[in-house]
């Protein structure tokens, strides 16, 4: 089932309603309103970049798979103002409308194959929502750069996928560091705390206030 999910995203864009999906290489017509796909179609990526891509896609669609509980991605081959670029889109998401809580994380990575040396460009954007009692947004994003070393294929996507992981552990970890500290003063203001289980319990504590409980009893 993986292998059918593709992303809806600009770069697959083929205009009248259709989009492409480079993976399964065929494109469809889809309809925003009614979330639907239908009319597929064979479709072929740029030749010239089939083999970057498809390099790309595999190494990416690894690592989406062990990072992402519901991870999806899409990698596109297009030349872009005349520069042949792979295009990266990762999506993830978690819904608990019975739990009031909605988050989704999606990250876009680009860069061109021309050079020796590429500038990966990304973009990772983190939303949240809660809404019990009340209504709690957090709406994040990070812009990252960094330098690639363009060689073969299957080696470039390795560093691709490197960067990628790296720039995502980072910001997962600043994300968890800043919602703690969110948790603890601005939602707390709030006077509702974030449903975080931030467990710590001082047992040694706890044994003596009652072991002094009972001594005063005694
Ligand atoms: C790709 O490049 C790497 C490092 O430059 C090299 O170790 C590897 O053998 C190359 N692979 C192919 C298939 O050429």
């Amino acid at each position: 089932q993986e292998n059918t999910l593709v992303l809806i995203t600009e770069h697959g864009d083929l205009g009248n309603g259709r989009f492409f999906d480079p993976h399964n290489k065929i494109s469809f017509k889809y309809d925003h309103l009614k979330k639907e796909a239908s009319d597929p179609k064979p479709h072929e990526g740029e030749a010239a970049l089939r083999s970057w891509r498809d390099a790309c896609d595999s190494a990416l669609r690894v690592y989406v798979k062990e990072h992402y509980p519901n991870g999806v991605c899409t990698v596109y081959g297009k030349t872009v103002d005349g520069q042949k670029t792979i295009i990266a889109c990762i999506e993830s998401h978690q819904f608990e409308p019975k739990n009031f809580w909605n988050g989704r994380c999606r990250s876009e990575w680009k860069f061109s194959i021309s050079q020796s040396t590429a500038q990966v460009v990304g973009v990772l954007k983190v939303q949240v929502h809660y809404y019990e009692d009340g209504n709690v947004q957090l709406v994040s994003h990070k812009d990252v750069q960094e330098a690639l070393t363009v060689s073969n294929e299957s080696q470039t996507a390795k560093e691709l996928v490197k960067i990628i992981e790296n720039a995502e552990n980072e910001y997962q970890q600043a994300i968890s560091e800043n919602y703690q500290t969110m948790s603890d003063t601005t939602f707390k203001a709030l006077r509702r705390q974030l449903p975080v289980t931030r467990t710590k319990i001082d047992w040694n504590k706890i044994l003596s206030y009652k072991i002094g409980k009972e001594m005063q009893n005694a």
